[in-house]
């Protein structure tokens, strides 16, 4: 069939699976263009279909050969519908990994659940033995846990915010104002979104003998500038983000053989932040000057130099906090000044001219598998790909 992208608003209900096939190409090509880099060789990727945990995969696998096992919750194709990017992707992945002589697996499931951990610790103690690395790259918008479902929100607390935003239907600068958040929806967010299910993990790995002795673990958070602080950091996902960073904490002092640490990452096109309210606006200043002053980077480009420079140094470079900080380049002084520069003379009439927001939409396409040269999109496509190691 003849698969075209269908957007509403911040998501887009279509993929195409030779455009995913393509962009997982593109990544795979970049990290190896980067040359080989001594590192894990048994890696545990949860979130591992689209965003960081893919470029985090593709970096283990590609860069340092790693034999990889993927949890994702993706929807393969049915009928007329076509599967997820995230299912495109890595039914790629695992085609050129396996091209490639490394060993590639992927399970499709609420990796909250106990049954996709055991099917994880199953998988690992028959083909792998133990894992030495676990990336944790998760984002949900709910967890079930002890009978309960918990849901994620992306409001403030406290007070309520009101700035400028982008309303992604019509490209127009619209004025959004956020709500506060419940004590219910700050805790649901915790719940989801924070370390208690990473912590989960890491310790039934580790009674299961599964994790190798001094194994390392990451999770993703970001921070980003004060501009963004009430939706943000001091917001509902923020409180989230702490309770992550306090896990960390809480894992190094109570888990023997196991370091854990938080990697603070770079504000980014992805399923998961397009959905955020104002997030969008400042992405597309923010890509529009990093472009300009040569320092911006896509996803795969920050895991491979957070793979290469940072996450397996010894010591690892951290802030006081214990943070490895790949938004380095993005809260640079340079960069947030002319951010700020922009965000008060940004309108709709010149919003192409002051912003990338051509650039965040060719990234938001690309994600859904659209747009790539490469591609010719008015060809008949089988939507119904299979995922090898789901057979
Ligand atoms: P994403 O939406 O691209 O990826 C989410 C992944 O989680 C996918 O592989 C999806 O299949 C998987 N997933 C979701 N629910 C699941 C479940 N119940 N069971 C198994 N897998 C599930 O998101 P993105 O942006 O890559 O986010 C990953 C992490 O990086 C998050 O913790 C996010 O907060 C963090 N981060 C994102 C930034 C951004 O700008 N996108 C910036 C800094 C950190």
């Amino acid at each position: 069939m003849i698969v075209e992208p269908k957007v509403r608003e911040y998501i887009c209900t279509t993929a195409h699976p030779a455009g995913c096939e393509e962009n997982v190409r593109e990544q795979i090509a970049y990290v190896k263009a980067q040359g080989p880099k001594a590192g894990p060789k048994k890696v545990l990727v949860i979130g591992a279909s689209t965003g960081y945990g893919l470029a985090s995969r593709i970096t283990a696998a590609f860069g340092c050969q790693a034999a990889t096992l993927g949890i994702m919750f993706e929807r393969p194709a049915s009928g007329k519908r076509t599967a997820t990017a995230g299912w495109y992707n890595t039914a790629a992945f695992e085609k050129f990994a396996t091209q490639d002589g490394l060993y590639a697996k992927s399970i499709n499931g609420d990796a909250f659940s106990a049954e996709v951990k055991k099917q994880a610790i199953d998988i690992i103690r028959r083909d792998l033995g133990q894992v030495d690395l676990v990336v944790y790259s998760l984002a949900a918008p709910r967890r079930s846990a002890d009978g309960v479902t918990y849901s994620s929100t992306l409001k403030t607390v406290g007070s309520p915010f009101t700035e400028k935003s982008i309303d992604l239907r019509t490209n127009e600068i619209v004025t959004k104002s956020v709500e506060p958040a419940t004590d219910k929806e700050i805790e649901g967010t915790i719940k989801v979104m924070g370390g208690e299910d990473w912590e989960d993990w890491i310790k039934v790995l580790q009674k299961a003998g599964v994790l190798a002795e001094n194994a390392k673990t990451v999770a993703y958070s970001y921070i980003g500038p004060e501009l963004t602080y009430p939706i943000y950091t001091h917001g509902t996902i923020g409180q989230a983000k702490n309770h992550l960073q306090k896990t960390a904490e809480k894992m190094n002092q109570e888990l023997n053989g196991v370091t854990a640490v938080v990697s603070v990452n770079k504000a980014l096109v992805t399923q998961a932040s397009s959905a955020i309210p104002i997030v969008p606006l400042y992405l597309s200043i923010l890509y529009k000057i990093m472009k300009e002053q040569g320092s911006h980077e896509d996803c795969i480009r920050q895991m491979d130099r957070l793979f290469r420079t940072k996450l397996l140094e010894n010591p690892m470079p951290v802030d006081q906090e214990g943070r490895i900080r790949m938004d380095d380049w993005e809260l640079d002084e340079k960069v947030q000044a002319e951010v700020m520069k922009v965000w008060a003379m940004m309108s709709t009439e010149n919003l192409k001219e002051v912003s990338d927001i051509d650039g965040y939409w060719e990234d938001f396409y690309k994600m859904f598998g659209f747009r790539f040269e490469q591609v010719d999109y008015s060809q008949d496509v089988d939507v119904d790909v299979r995922i090898p190691s789901l057979e």
